[in-house]
């Protein structure tokens, strides 16, 4: 998947994990071993997508003249700590608890609340002000993600090439 552009990446892994949570509401409500591998997927494509934006991309967008910017990413951050929260929480719940269903809705509203603002209006700014540098973002962004699902450390190498201008 050579040059593929950070915000396509990243709206891939949106869409994705939007895919996911369509696919836990249709599972039968007794089908708990089956949702809780589908919620096992959703937790661990959404920690590391919140992780490689965190990372990379969140970092290229703050460092930009946009005005709004640093507001823009401020909110998203607050964002990802609440989906992270949810996370845990559902986490340490049994498949079979009566809250369960409702405690995956909440998140599914909280990640689709997250990726419309961020489509909108980080990716705005990153069209924008990053243009040609947005290929190479998403290399970078690629690459770590490969990294991370395969169990790569939590800490990030030092960058390689070009991750600053
Ligand atoms: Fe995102």
């Amino acid at each position: 998947m050579a040059n593929m552009k950070a915000t396509k990446l990243l709206e891939q892994d949106h869409k994705a994990v939007k895919n996911l949570f369509s696919k836990f509401e249709k599972a039968g409500e007794k089908a708990y071993k089956v949702k809780k591998q589908i919620f096992d997927q959703i937790k661990q494509d959404l920690e590391i997508h919140a992780q490689i934006e965190e990372e990379i991309f969140y970092p290229a967008v703050r460092g930009t003249e946009d005005s709004d910017a640093q507001d823009l990413i401020a909110e998203a951050l607050e964002e990802h700590e609440g989906i992270k929260a949810l996370l845990e929480e559902i986490s340490d719940m049994e498949p079979d608890d009566t809250e369960y269903d409702s405690k995956v809705a909440d998140l599914r509203e909280e990640v689709e609340h997250h990726v419309e603002e961020e489509q909108s209006e980080i990716f705005e700014v990153a069209e924008d002000q990053l243009g040609n540098r947005l290929e190479e973002l998403g290399e970078e962004l690629e690459e770590r993600k490969e990294a991370l699902r395969n169990g790569g450390s939590k800490t990030r190498p030092p960058p390689q090439r070009g991750a600053m201008r």
